[in-house]
């Protein structure tokens, strides 16, 4: 083995083949419903400018305060740049960056792609991790809240998830969120000493979060805290009770929760999220979002109303992971092309090409003997194999073999893509005029 210093970094990790089955489905269902609702992709670069994130995400967040990877060049080692630990301010870059502001609104974008937190590895956490991302720009009705959320479920109840749970809450405005934010802080000053020392803190700098605090010896504080719901202006107030309306009308079922604020500072009114228990532990998280207006004024764009939401899909792979809902890794092709003596690589490249056609192929290039491709074709989960020796290579035909049922007929390379598009690829006739060989156990394939 390597030394350690050529593992990869902590908290990263590969995603093999057998798991990237898994991952498909998960990015092309969220492909899928995002065009549904007319949301087209976006990237964005994975670089982005520190400020871009300290000033969007909030400087007072865990997020830019503990968890921010700088990067810099050796040429350039005073850079100010980061990787990007999600994906909205980017977003928000990139919309009055390549003026999509000026294009017809509202403007609905979705990214996939990799995101990078530093923060303490264990399930379900990673330091570079995977979003689906979705944003709607330049519009402030409370139904496109209400929109996101929608595709953030049906997303999953698409992939077969069940038991998810989603919580909803409106966090208020700039009208009514600071006078909230004062009655929070009358009620928690006197309870103060009581407090861990992050909650002290945050009284101070970032009192919403107190709501959002995990620590034992602060929850016997929540259930008293004044509720913003209760305090939302009539504007909020509408705009909440039209997101629950809408949500109802489309069966979405949610559970209101007072005490949900979310970690990145952006939001105002609908903040959601949605988590899933087999995730477990801390980070049942499955992803989450809300409206958050403020944000293109905090960067010095205009005024723009937006709202979205972002998912990790480690956290959905591992969801259907443990709902046995991810599919079976699949074999590395349909065919393989076992080419069987010496001087066959061209012939073989050859039937691949015709064949690749209408299925996958891979070719056995090696020197090795049929019966030791056979054993290798079959533990590699090819379906078929077609085993060509020079003389048939010398009349353009292979034995076409199907490796569970073992039987083999004799078929022209020309004839390879019409034969293997049969539903389950070409089915062996017993009849002897159609060349058939009797069924042989695997590795004797030429008996
Ligand atoms: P977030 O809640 O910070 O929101 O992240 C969304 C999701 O990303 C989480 O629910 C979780 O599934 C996943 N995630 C976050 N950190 C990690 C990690 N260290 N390892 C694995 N998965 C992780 C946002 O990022 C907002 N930008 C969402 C949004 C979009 N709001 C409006 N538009």
């Amino acid at each position: 083995m390597p030394p350690s210093s050529l593992q990869s970094a902590r908290g990263v990790r590969d995603v093999l083949p057998a798991e990237r089955a898994t991952w498909e489905l998960v990015e092309g269902a969220a492909r899928r419903v995002a065009r549904a609702f007319g949301y087209q992709e976006i990237e964005t670069p994975i670089i982005e400018p520190l400020e871009l994130v300290e000033r969007g995400v909030g400087g007072d967040t865990d997020v830019v305060r503990k968890e921010i990877y700088l990067v810099h060049s050796r040429a350039e080692p005073d850079s100010r740049l980061v990787l990007r630990p999600e994906a909205t301010a980017g977003v928000v870059r990139a919309y009055f960056q390549n003026r999509l502001d000026a294009g017809p609104q509202p403007q609905r974008l979705y990214t996939l792609g990799p995101m990078f937190r530093h923060d303490r590895p264990q399930a379900g956490r990673y330091r570079q991790f995977h979003q689906f991302d979705v944003e709607a720009f330049g519009s402030g009705a409370a139904a496109l809240d209400a929109e996101v959320i929608e595709m953030a479920v049906g997303w999953l109840a698409e992939l077969g998830l069940t038991g998810f749970v989603l919580e909803l809450n409106s966090i208020g405005d700039d009208a009514c969120r600071p006078a909230y934010l004062e009655l929070l802080k009358a009620y928690y000053r006197p309870r103060k000493e009581q407090l861990d020392a992050e909650c002290q803190r945050r009284l101070e700098v970032n009192p919403l979060r107190l709501l959002d605090c995990k620590a034992p010896r602060c929850q016997p504080f929540k259930a008293g805290a004044p509720r913003i719901t209760d305090h939302l202006c009539p504007a909020c107030g509408e705009a909440f009770a039209e997101v629950r309306r809408l949500l109802d009308a489309a069966g979405v079922e949610y559970r209101l929760n007072p005490y949900l604020v979310r970690g990145l500072d952006y939001y105002s009114r609908t903040v959601f999220e949605v988590s899933h228990e087999a995730v477990g532990g801390a980070q049942n998280s499955l992803g989450g979002g809300g409206r958050y207006d403020g944000l293109a004024t905090a960067l010095g764009y205009p005024n723009t109303p937006a709202t979205g939401f972002a998912a990790g899909l480690e956290r959905v792979v591992l969801a259907l992971e443990r709902q046995r809902l991810a599919p079976p890794a699949p074999s590395p092709a349909e065919l393989a092309v076992l080419p069987d003596g010496e001087g066959l690589a061209v012939a073989a490249a050859r039937v691949a090409r015709i064949a690749r056609g209408s299925v996958r192929v891979a070719v056995d290039y090696s020197g090795r003997s049929l019966r030791a491709k056979m054993r290798a074709a079959h533990r590699a989960g090819y379906p078929w194999v077609a085993i060509m020796d020079p003389a048939e290579a010398s009349r353009e035909v292979v034995q076409l073999r199907h490796m569970a049922s073992g039987e083999q007929r004799e078929v022209a390379w020309r004839d390879l893509p019409l034969a293997l598009r049969t539903p389950g690829g070409p089915t062996p006739s017993r009849d002897a005029s159609g060349g058939v060989r009797p069924a042989m156990p695997t590795g004797e394939a030429r008996a």
